[in-house]
């Protein structure tokens, strides 16, 4: 019985030693994160470019579980520039929801840890390094700074109070201070109007499960925008609602882009909705970064094999295909990564080199980067000169 084991099996004994020695990892980190009167040193920091709202370099974020280490976010560098919409794509499982919520602060603790690496979170006048920031500073900028959007609506609205309390409470919350009752439920009611939401007084007193799915998104986006946060997370917004609610979730949120010059890091793993969002995309592939640019460089010269796969397998209005294209294999264990490119086994497109260690990133242009062995100087030549 012992010698075969399926793959991947852990024996009791072994998943106790391993759950021994991540207690020591994890006590050791929560400890230095619940010590109170943190100096604000500690977690001051400088913007690499004032331009930018948000910073993510190097972010390793790591789930210590009972089966091993998961590398959920493996050393991800990006950036969110001032008023700009970064499009975060990827299959499901691909990290997105963990780079999101790292910024956040809002992972499964004492599992989920940011073991690497800075967020930078630029605040006007100084930065903050996320990752380092005490729990009671980093809900003040919860909110009112920084906001999500959730993928399901349901399960984030209280089922159990109407929803102008609970947007009357964001508000109270995070940006209460002298205001009266009455002065809030006007914001409430100002913010439901904003989101398209006609009747917006009897929406008020209604509870979430009166609402169908689209207007409780919408009711999700007014929350979020309730504090006229800097940085907006939108995590999956549409993926819960059927297709012509999403065409109309995205129209207002696309509207409201204009009208609230905040910044909109806008997760999915649906290209269709990127192109339509985004003025920069990023490409992750099992933890990483794997190709990242403006929308055009990634929509019209998509580079690593794995964004092209990503293209070739969007249907396309128009265009007639007796079957659609989807990329072969499956996704690396998380818990096992090789020590190569991690997309190596599904690629169909390797060349020389593709045996290495995982390529570093290369830069096409000044915008365009991609992390692809074909990109190599010695590769170049030949893909360049292989594309039809
Ligand atoms: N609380 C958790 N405990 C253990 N593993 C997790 C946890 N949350 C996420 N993961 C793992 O992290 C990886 C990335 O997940 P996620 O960021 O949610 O993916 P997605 O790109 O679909 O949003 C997945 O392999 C997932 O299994
Ligand atoms: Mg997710």
């Amino acid at each position: 019985m012992a010698k075969n084991k399926p793959e991947g099996y852990l024996s009791a004994k072994e998943s106790r030693r391993i759950s021994k020695s991540n207690r020591k990892i994890t006590n050791a980190m929560e400890k230095k994160r619940k010590r109170k009167n943190v100096p604000e040193s500690e977690y001051l920091t400088q913007m690499h470019d004032s331009k930018n709202a948000v910073e993510f370099d190097n972010l390793h974020t790591y789930f210590f579980t009972d089966a091993g280490v998961v590398k959920s976010v493996d050393g991800v560098t990006f950036e969110v520039p001032i008023g700009k919409t970064v499009g975060v794509v990827g299959e499901s499982g691909c990290g997105k929801s963990v780079t999101s919520l790292s910024l956040m602060q809002l992972l499964q603790r004492p599992q989920g840890q940011v073991v690497e690496g800075e967020i930078r979170l630029n605040l006007g006048d100084k930065a903050y390094d996320v990752t380092k920031m005490p729990n009671s500073e980093l809900q003040k900028l919860r909110g009112n700074f920084m906001s999500m959007i959730f993928q399901e609506p349901m399960t984030s609205l209280n089922p159990v109070f109407r929803i102008g309390n609970q947007v009357d409470e964001v508000i109270s919350l995070h940006d209460g201070e002298g205001k009266t009752k009455e002065d809030i439920k006007k914001r409430t009611i100002e913010l439901l109007e904003m989101v398209g939401i006609a009747n917006s007084d009897g929406v008020y007193k209604m509870y979430p499960h009166e609402l169908s799915g689209g207007m409780r998104q919408r009711v999700m986006i007014a929350m979020a925008l309730a504090c006229n946060p800097r940085i907006i997370i939108a995590d999956e917004p549409t993926t819960a609602l059927d297709v012509t609610i999403q065409a109309q979730v995205l129209d207002l949120l696309k509207n409201l882009k204009d009208k609230i010059n905040s910044s909109i890091m806008f997760i999915t793993h649906d290209l269709g909705v990127i192109a339509e969002m985004a003025d920069y995309v990023v490409v992750m592939y099992a933890g990483r970064i794997v190709e990242k640019g403006t929308a055009d460089d990634i929509f019209h010269h998509p580079a690593h094999p794995y964004t092209i796969g990503l293209m070739a397998s969007k249907p396309v209005v128009g265009k007639q295909v007796d079957k659609l294209y989807s990329i072969p294999g499956k996704v690396p264990n998380p818990i096992n990564m090789p020590n190569y490119c991690y997309f190596k086994d599904r690629c169909e497109m390797c060349v020389n080199g593709c045996d290495g260690d995982y390529p570093c990133e290369v830069s096409i242009s000044e915008t365009h980067k991609v992390s692809c062995y074909r990109y190599n100087e010695e590769n170049k030549a030949k893909t360049e000169g292989g594309e039809a």
